[in-house]
């Protein structure tokens, strides 16, 4: 199903000015916590000029504003469980009525229930869209929890991501690409990456069967390099829709 693409055969860095231009493009990131969403999604953004939205990146900034939906949130992030979603969803359809959001977005972490599957059908019929495809990105859980434990991510507003083994930094401590430094999130504790494995796994599984029975699902072997994880997403996104453009400027 290719619904939201662009019929006007041009590759994203052509597209004219206008946001209203063309169709919008919603892709969904599903995969375990660790299996690389976030990554993925900041090079798939790139490559399809669209906004990457990440429900968990939402909920980290509403936090550190201090707002009602932050502490909220909280309760549930620190340990390791769902934010419900009521809450969850009305935050993401804010994010959704931005104007950069108008081209489509990239959705890392949402919807990570079936109901916020169905919601997310809602807002989009509602704005004449549809899913383009869900993106799944398969890791057995013991690579999932080496990836969480080892995780460190810049604190630039891009929040890159790196891993002290299997992507450092070429500086320790400093990222790469915006020279800020590096730390290590709050949930990746052991005991509480356990629990998140725990507790979120299973409702991950039924939103995959959601996507596969809609004829909506792309998977794609998570246990390879970025690189090739990326190409394999991209070949697959090509043959839903129009060819992507290369990820231009990103660290192999
Ligand atoms: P969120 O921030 O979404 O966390 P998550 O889903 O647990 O996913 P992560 O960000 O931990 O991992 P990722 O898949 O993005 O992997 P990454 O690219 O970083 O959510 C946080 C919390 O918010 C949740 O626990 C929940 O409480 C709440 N929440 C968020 N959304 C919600 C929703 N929709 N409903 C309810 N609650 C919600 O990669 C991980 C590591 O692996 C990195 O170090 C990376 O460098 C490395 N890596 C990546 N790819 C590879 C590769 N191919 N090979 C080797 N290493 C790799």
């Amino acid at each position: 199903m290719t619904r939201g693409r662009s019929g006007n055969g041009m590759r994203p860095a052509e597209r004219p000015l206008d946001e209203t231009a063309s169709a919008p493009r919603f892709f969904v990131m599903v995969g375990g916590p660790g299996a690389g969403k976030g990554t993925q999604a900041q090079r798939l953004a790139v490559a399809l000029d669209v906004p990457h939205v990440s429900s968990g990146d939402l909920f980290r900034a509403a936090l550190e504003s201090g707002s009602p939906l932050g502490s909220e949130a909280r309760r549930f992030m620190d340990r390791g469980a769902l934010v419900p979603d009521e809450l969850t969803v009305r935050m993401v359809a804010q994010r959704l009525d931005d104007p950069d959001a108008r081209r489509g977005a990239i959705l890392d972490g949402f919807p990570r229930t079936v109901p916020q599957a169905r919601a997310l059908d809602r807002l989009l019929d509602r704005r004449g869209a549809g899913v383009e495809a869900a993106l799944y990105i398969d890791v057995a859980p013991d690579e999932l929890l080496r990836r969480l434990s080892g995780r460190w991510i810049c604190r630039g507003p891009e929040q890159h991501v790196y891993h002290e083994r299997s992507r450092p930094p070429l500086r320790a401590g400093i990222c790469d690409i915006d020279g800020t430094k590096l730390r290590q999130r709050a949930d990746d504790r052991p005991a509480t990456i356990r629990t998140r494995l725990a507790e979120q796994l299973p409702p991950m599984y039924e939103v995959v069967d959601h996507y596969t029975d809609s004829g909506l699902l792309v998977a794609v072997p998570g246990e390879d390099t970025v690189e090739a994880v990326t190409s394999s997403l991209l070949g697959a996104i090509g043959k839903h829709g129009e060819r992507p453009a290369p990820v231009p400027g990103m660290r192999a």
